[in-house]
């Protein structure tokens, strides 16, 4: 069976779960690659830290030059958080000629136009399905699913570290500190949880989906929030007692006065789909024009469901996806002027 080498940055929670299914799962990438993805190297900071999978000799380092000098890598998981280091490492590795994947949502809501713009004029792409709503593949539906559609409206449980820690403090009576130390443990938040619970990681995944299903261009930072951190718990039982569960909602929704977008806790009446979102679990309401109503529902974080994301996504970067990033880049570039936001 013929190999595609292939490269991972960075071997945390997702890392590894990226590199088990690689070595463990090489059929199933053989099958649907028409390849092997040959795991080459996986770049961390910090050798000596222990890893949630077993590398073969060699494999591990940490010399980004290993993967950026060896021109038979050709596609690379750059899984590493946070932002400015992200950003120099994968315009790098753009420039060595690599396709990326990544889930670092953070680094696409803040720098996803240079990025793309690189990728394109270097003839490279960046796929990035993982970087929302961890297993749900929403951004393979919304950029190639739901092309036929204007989107109306988007609805969703966008962070899985908060629904988590609500359900844990709603059915088990946590405590909310305990709860986050769990959502921790368990790998679903981020290295620093704030961004988790006050709301921030849901606004960049918001604005990623905006710029995608409604060309609006967004800055994250613009979009109205407010956390769980936010929340007592005296408001997750009165809400029971009034036939509700407080969800945190992100939403973004065509409006008479443009394009309504805003992250904060709601009441959603229990039964209803979205009430019923427990867990780490995310769920999305997509409404089309065409289509009516969609609703995905899955985990949204964590190590296996991330990781199935990352390496469906680095199946088709090995079978091409250049022409997919030229679309990404125009849906996030090009503004659409009848898009206002509102509030402005
Ligand atoms: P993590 O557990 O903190 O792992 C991050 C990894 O990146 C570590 O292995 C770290 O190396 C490595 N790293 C950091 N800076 C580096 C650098 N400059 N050079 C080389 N390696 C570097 O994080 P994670 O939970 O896997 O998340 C990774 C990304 O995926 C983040 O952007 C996150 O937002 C996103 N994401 C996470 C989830 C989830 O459920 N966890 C879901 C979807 C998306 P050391 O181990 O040596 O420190
Ligand atoms: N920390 C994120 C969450 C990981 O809890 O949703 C998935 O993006």
């Amino acid at each position: 069976m013929p190999k595609t080498k292939v490269a991972i940055v960075g071997v945390g929670t997702v890392g590894a779960g990226v590199a088990r299914i690689l070595l463990d799962h090489g059929d199933r990438t053989a099958k649907n690659a028409g390849a092997t993805l040959w795991l080459q190297k996986a770049v961390v900071r910090d050798l000596t830290r222990q890893r949630d999978c077993q590398l073969p000799d060699g494999v591990l380092t940490d010399d980004l030059n290993e993967i950026i000098q060896d021109p038979e890598i050709q596609v690379v998981a750059q899984l590493m958080g946070g932002v400015d280091q992200a950003r120099t490492t994968m315009l790098s590795l753009l420039e060595a000629g690599k396709d990326i994947v990544t889930a670092n949502k953070a680094l696409i809501a803040e720098h996803g136009p240079e990025l793309f713009s690189r990728a394109h004029e270097l003839g490279r792409s960046i796929a990035f399905d993982a970087a929302v709503a961890g297993g749900i593949p929403i951004i393979t539906n919304l950029t190639q699913c739901l092309t036929a559609n204007q989107v109306t409206s988007l609805v969703g449980i966008l962070n899985g570290t908060s629904n988590f820690i609500v359900s844990k403090m709603e059915e088990d009576g946590h405590d909310y500190n305990d709860a986050v130390r769990e959502a921790q443990v368990r790998g679903y938040a981020e290295a620093d949880p704030t961004m988790d619970v006050d709301g921030s990681d849901a606004a960049q995944k918001l604005a990623i989906l905006a710029h995608i299903a409604f060309g609006a261009a967004i800055d994250w930072k613009k979009i109205p929030r407010v956390g769980i951190d936010s929340l007592d718990p005296i408001d997750l039982q009165f809400a029971k007692e009034l036939g509700y569960r407080v969800k945190l909602l992100a939403v973004a929704r065509m409006t008479e006065n443009g394009l309504e977008l805003h992250v904060s806790p709601t009441l959603v009446k229990i039964g209803r789909p979205l009430a019923e979102v427990r867990g780490a679990y995310n769920a999305i309401s997509v409404t089309g024009d065409q289509v009516g109503e969609l609703l995905y529902h899955g985990l949204g974080a964590g190590q296996k469901p991330t990781a199935s994301s990352v390496v469906a996504d680095m199946i088709d970067t090995a079978v091409g996806r250049t022409a997919l990033t030229f679309r990404t880049l125009k849906l996030f570039t090009s503004h659409n002027p009848d898009v206002a936001i509102c509030p402005a």
